[in-house]
């Protein structure tokens, strides 16, 4: 081949590759602003393909446009952890064997490190994870107010003060974000409790709205810049919240300038007109209770689905409105699934276990310390008994939609075993549980008394006790779906600890829980640590600080009251707490936690 022919190719190639860019249409340029982007997008959409995107096409997924190669939007809870991978039209999971992820400390958990920079870390690490999964959109964080102790959700937010939220929540959303996967800050607003979760009508002064329910919202909005927010199952002065004039329009979108995309809880849709007019942007979930019941239908019957296209169609409702709608979940495609240059994630690996292990270290608290008992430094005691359920039990199963399939989890029992040396630690169960299931209470079949008076034998042989107890993720525990039904810690834990502190006085209790609970124990006990529910590193986390190789330097981001009725909400009665079934008033207005 002479020169001049070799010049010639390269020359038509160029002429070629030149024509073939002035041909690429302008939402697909990455070197093109992302408003110009959408704009090119919109205007070549038919009104059938804007409609679609605002509804889901699976559980977990809702529309792109396929004639344009605009792909569609995978979501995942949250806020803890990737959970598993979800059939297609049912809750039940996928079975898939590479969807085991990291399942890291529980949000309360991260809110008593009180460690910004911290959040970050966990954000990052949790979003990377979504990334490497493949979800453009990560259900999650959750920042309602810890307004009750007995709110069965309270272990996923972060607690009662707006501002250690707020703090906490900004760092999180942006280590995610910095992903190319989208941050759902969750559930705006006043989802304070389960019972009646789905129409509860919250009634609540514009005082303690702004004050004590909005600021993390806020915060998420205008300082980490959310690209997603998930409206709540509540009302809230008589309107859904999943589509509130107040909350959506006016507050979120007018007020705070957000411009990413409002979605609902699974089922937070009740009517057409409401959910084109009042803020709302993709509809999911819809004819299923969020967590278990399914209904025969289809997508299409979706309350944003075809009688949307029907209002549109006769004019009933302007074509501004489903522009407007379009126009966000856009942007929100292009700043994820569409994301020039976006990052590839990574799954399971030593620098999340390491984070995760961090944030449990820093998060579990100190709460009583008699004669310096702790930290129990290897080799100053023979004999150790462990007692409680929780030392062996799974924390990260159960509790609801953010339950996670973890690739492994230490727990405690096995993170002191290797800590003081098997041999010298003697485990006994103390109660019994039973098993979670959604929704329901499914009984313990074991004899409580025998495994009582066993646990108090290992108790009178040993040196000193830790007793690892608390809440779990069953229904009416730490659990969506339900409130707990008492203060008291269950499955008779105050008797056993009443009856251990009979026979051996270095009783420490340990308590994992996202939830505060009586302690009618707590002259008695020499040493009580909180410690939350920690994840995949939940043993070696909690003997680290047991030990005394970690210094415990959490903060308690909630109020322990002595009595449920000094708690506020609860101090003004059924009104107040947990309404009539059908309204509810927040009496106690912004005297919410120690504040
Ligand atoms: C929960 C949300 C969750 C969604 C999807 C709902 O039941 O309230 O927090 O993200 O289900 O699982």
């Amino acid at each position: 081949m002479n020169l001049t022919r070799i010049l010639t190719m390269h020359l038509i190639g160029a002429l070629l590759s030149a024509g073939a860019m002035a041909q690429q249409p302008v939402y697909l340029d990455a070197s093109q602003p992302i408003e110009k982007r959408v704009e090119d997008a919109l205007s070549r959409m038919t009104l059938e393909e804007k409609v679609k995107l605002t509804t889901a096409q699976s559980k977990f997924s809702s529309h792109g446009v396929p004639r344009l190669g605009i792909p569609e939007l995978w979501m995942s809870d949250g806020p803890h952890g990737v959970r598993a991978e979800i059939e297609w039209n049912s809750w039940a999971y996928a079975g898939w064997t590479n969807d085991s992820c990291t399942a890291f400390p529980a949000l309360t958990c991260l809110a008593a490190s009180f460690n910004p920079a911290l959040s970050y870390a966990y954000g990052k690490a949790i979003g990377a994870e979504a990334r490497y999964r493949r979800k453009d959109v990560l259900l999650g964080p959750g920042v309602n107010i810890y307004r009750t102790p007995v709110n069965g959700r309270n272990f996923e937010y972060m607690g009662e003060d707006p501002l250690v939220v707020a703090r906490l929540v900004v760092p999180y959303i942006k280590g995610v974000q910095e992903n190319g996967v989208a941050a759902c800050v969750k559930h705006f607003a006043l989802n304070n409790q389960e019972e009646w979760r789905g129409h509860i009508n919250v009634h609540v002064s514009d005082r303690a709205l702004y004050e004590i329910y909005l600021p993390a919202f806020k915060a998420a909005v205008e300082e980490a810049k959310v690209w997603s927010v998930m409206g709540a199952y509540n009302q809230f002065r008589g309107e859904h919240c999943c589509h509130n004039d107040l909350l959506l329009n006016k507050i979120l979108k007018h007020d705070w300038k957000f411009d990413g995309v409002v979605i609902t809880d699974w089922g937070g849709a009740h009517d057409t007109r409401q959910a084109a007019l009042n803020g709302l942007d993709i509809e999911m979930g819809s004819y299923t209770n969020g967590l278990t019941s399914e209904a025969e239908f289809g997508y299409d019957d979706y309350f944003l689905a075809k009688p949307f296209l029907k209002l549109l169609n006769e004019g009933e409702l302007p074509v501004s409105v489903i522009d407007d709608k379009a126009r966000r979940i856009l942007r929100l495609i292009f700043r994820t699934a569409m994301m020039p240059g976006r990052p590839w994630g990574r799954f399971v690996n030593e620098e999340h276990s390491d984070v995760a292990r961090r944030v449990a270290e820093e998060g579990i608290v100190l709460l009583k310390n008699d004669n310096r008992l702790l930290p129990v430094v290897p080799g100053r005691y023979r004999r150790i008994a462990v007692i409680g359920e929780n030392a062996s039990r799974s924390l990260t199963v159960g509790g609801g939609s953010s339950e996670l399939k973890v690739k492994y989890e230490v727990s405690p029992l096995e993170g002191i075993r290797a800590m003081y040396g098997a041999s010298a630690v003697v485990y006994s169960k103390g109660y019994s549980s039973g098993p979670s299931a959604y929704g329901r209470v499914i009984e313990p079949g074991e004899d409580q008394a025998l495994l009582r008076a066993e646990a108090v034998k290992v108790a009178a042989g040993a040196d000193i006790v830790f007793f690892i107890g608390g809440l779990n993720k069953n229904h009416h525990q730490d659990c969506e779906g339900g409130d707990r039904l008492t203060y008291n810690l269950p499955f008779d834990q105050d008797v056993l600890i009443a009856e251990l502190l009979k026979v051996n006085k270095k009783v420490i209790v340990v308590l994992a829980s996202g939830n505060a609970v009586a302690m009618p124990w707590v002259g008695e006990v020499p040493a009580i640590v909180q410690s939350w529910y920690l994840g995949s590193e939940s043993g070696n986390a909690l003997a680290n600080v047991l030990s005394g190789r970690v210094n415990p330097s959490g903060k308690l981001p909630f109020t322990f009251p002595v009595r449920l009725e000094d708690n506020a909400a609860h101090y003004f009665g059924t009104p107040s707490y947990p309404g009539d079934s059908i309204d509810q008033y927040y009496k106690e207005d912004i005297l919410v936690g120690y504040r």
